[in-house]
């Protein structure tokens, strides 16, 4: 199996930005110009909680897919403030960000909740975009690789292989991350390969072929075709870029040609 056989996959992640009618407007301003990309790249958009609903509304009937930016592991409850994964299948949300740097970084996230959020996706239905990427400390002292066998082995704890093949992986350094300083393809690759030879390891060959493994981190308009011409890139989770209707189908544009 090689590349081609894997679903291309572009998701803008918003973070905390735009009003329901700013995520109105940016939506139909991308709408058209990735309608091309259907049935070969597969673009979604993941957005903040609130623009969940608009975000399907405009975008129904069209080859644009909404995910959200994280879920809680418990179907409901009393956990103040947190969304579940029935909340989101209900609303006709197909994907979810989880085990993002900055949840990890700023909101307390760790391996275990990322595990525990991952398989309470799968089990609603959803398709989780699971982020793993190492500290800049960590790579000036070489551990790399370590940190990233680490953080795949424990986030996908018990998600059998079956249900591995509705994960996307994505590689986000965390040096990387809005700080306009982009991982070099080389850099990008070696670590793509390495989390496909991970999930190898912990499952099979063929199954590790059959995963989505993205790049993130300054990935834009002008990086982006260098990046996802990489045989073990198969997509990009945007961030920054994903703001800009042009900037983010440029990038598409690269996938769908790349
Ligand atoms: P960036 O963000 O493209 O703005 O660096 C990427 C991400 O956080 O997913």
């Amino acid at each position: 199996m090689n590349k081609s056989t894997r679903k291309a996959i572009i998701a803008g992640n918003w973070k905390m930005n735009n009003t329901r009618p700013e995520a109105k407007a940016l939506l139909e301003a991308i709408k058209p110009l990735v309608a091309n990309a259907e049935g070969n790249v597969e673009v979604i958009a993941c957005v903040p909680f609130t623009n969940l609903e608009t975000a399907m509304n405009v975008t129904a009937g069209s080859n644009v897919k909404i995910g959200a930016e994280n879920v809680h592991f418990k179907s409901s409850g009393a956990y103040t403030g947190e969304i579940s994964a029935p909340m989101l299948v209900e609303l006709g949300v197909e994907y979810v960000v989880i085990g993002h740097s900055e949840r990890r970084q700023y909101f307390g996230e760790t391996d275990e909740t990322v595990n525990k959020r991952t398989l309470a996706a799968l089990e609603a239905g959803l398709k989780p975009i699971v982020c793993v990427g190492e500290l800049e400390w960590e790579r000036d002292c070489n551990i790399t690789e370590e940190v990233i066998a680490r953080q795949i082995k424990l986030d996908l704890w018990s998600v059998t292989a079956e249900q591995v093949k509705n994960v996307v992986i994505a590689y986000e350094p965390v040096w990387a991350i809005g700080t306009g300083k982009v991982a070099t393809p080389e850099q990008a690759e070696e670590v793509c390969a390495l989390i496909r030879s991970q999930l190898a390891k912990l499952y099979d060959e063929a199954t590790a072929e059959a995963v989505t493994i993205q790049y993130g981190g300054s990935m834009n308009a002008k990086n982006c075709a260098e990046l996802l011409a990489k045989p073990n890139i198969d997509g990009g989770l945007i961030g920054g870029a994903s703001l800009k209707a042009d900037d983010f189908n440029t990038i598409v544009q690269a996938a769908v040609n790349g």
